[in-house]
């Protein structure tokens, strides 16, 4: 062991469903505070990396070590494992018949066993981080998406996780909503928490993460500061992908 402890890191692995090969042998590490945002076609395998770095899917072979705990090993309390791991969808998942605060408390009070006392606080807590303090009443039906989506990371939040998992947190909400949800992230990166985020929004990657890694086919192409990735990549298949989204006129590949 060289005692250095990772966030998250990924060894070698593999997941495939069926004939289908999807993750052909990843590996990367996160340190604890980095933001990693992870780009790449649609079908590249970015949804069931995240997967398998909280268990969602189960790795075909290979290592996923989470703040020094082999999650693949089949001994791991999985539980305790993946408490330690907040994740955001593209899809909301609030409870439309609770309210905000009822939605933030729910998974404190029966995944961590909080009193309720403890629970509404931490819940309040995180909502005025997100900014929506005032909506704690408000049923999600009542809110925008860009409200709904900063409520699912004050959810996630007041599980107080050491990694958060983002998958396309902004590609369900109107153009002008992305902006109050990626301030949320920008804010949560600057207080030091550990970030692994899918994203197409390749300015949110430039300006915020400290790595980017780009995936095609089911492997890594290109892995490195976001700067570098982004505004001086090194292979062909990177820089083709950056041509069409930054801009989508481009027709070449
Ligand atoms: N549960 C599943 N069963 C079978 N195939 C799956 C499953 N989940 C994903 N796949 C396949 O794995 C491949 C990678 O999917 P994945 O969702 O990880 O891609 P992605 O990079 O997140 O794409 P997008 O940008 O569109 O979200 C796709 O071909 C997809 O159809
Ligand atoms: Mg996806």
């Amino acid at each position: 062991m060289s005692g250095v402890e990772h966030a998250v890191e990924i060894r070698d692995l593999h997941k495939s469903f069926g004939e289908l090969e999807v993750l052909k042998g990843i590996d990367f590490s996160v340190e604890p505070g980095q933001v990693v945002c992870v780009i790449g076609p649609s079908g590249s395998g970015k949804s069931t990396l995240l997967r398998c770095v909280n268990l969602l899917e189960q790795p075909t072979s290979g290592r996923v070590v989470l703040e020094g705990v082999e999650l693949t090993d089949p001994d791991v309390d999985l539980d305790a494992a993946r408490r330690r791991v907040g994740m955001v969808f593209q899809q909301f998942n609030l409870f439309p018949h609770m309210t905000v605060l009822e939605n933030v408390m729910i998974a404190q009070r029966r995944v961590l066993k909080r009193g309720k006392a403890e629970a509404e606080r931490v819940a309040r807590e995180n909502l005025e981080k997100v900014g929506i303090a005032e909506k704690c009443d408000a049923y999600p039906a009542q809110l925008s998406g860009g409200q709904q989506q900063r409520v699912a990371i004050a959810r996630a939040l007041a599980m107080n996780p050491a990694l958060m998992l983002f998958d396309e947190p902004t590609s369900a909400l109107d153009p002008e909503l992305v902006g109050d949800v990626l301030a949320v992230m920008r804010k949560l990166a600057e207080e030091g928490m550990t970030m692994l985020v899918v994203t197409h929004e390749m300015a949110f990657a430039r300006d915020v993460a400290d790595r980017v890694v780009f995936m095609d086919g089911g492997v890594i192409v290109e892995d490195g500061q976001a700067a570098q990735v982004i505004g001086d990549p090194q292979q062909e298949r990177t820089k083709a992908f950056l041509r069409r989204v930054l801009d989508p006129t481009h027709t070449d590949v």
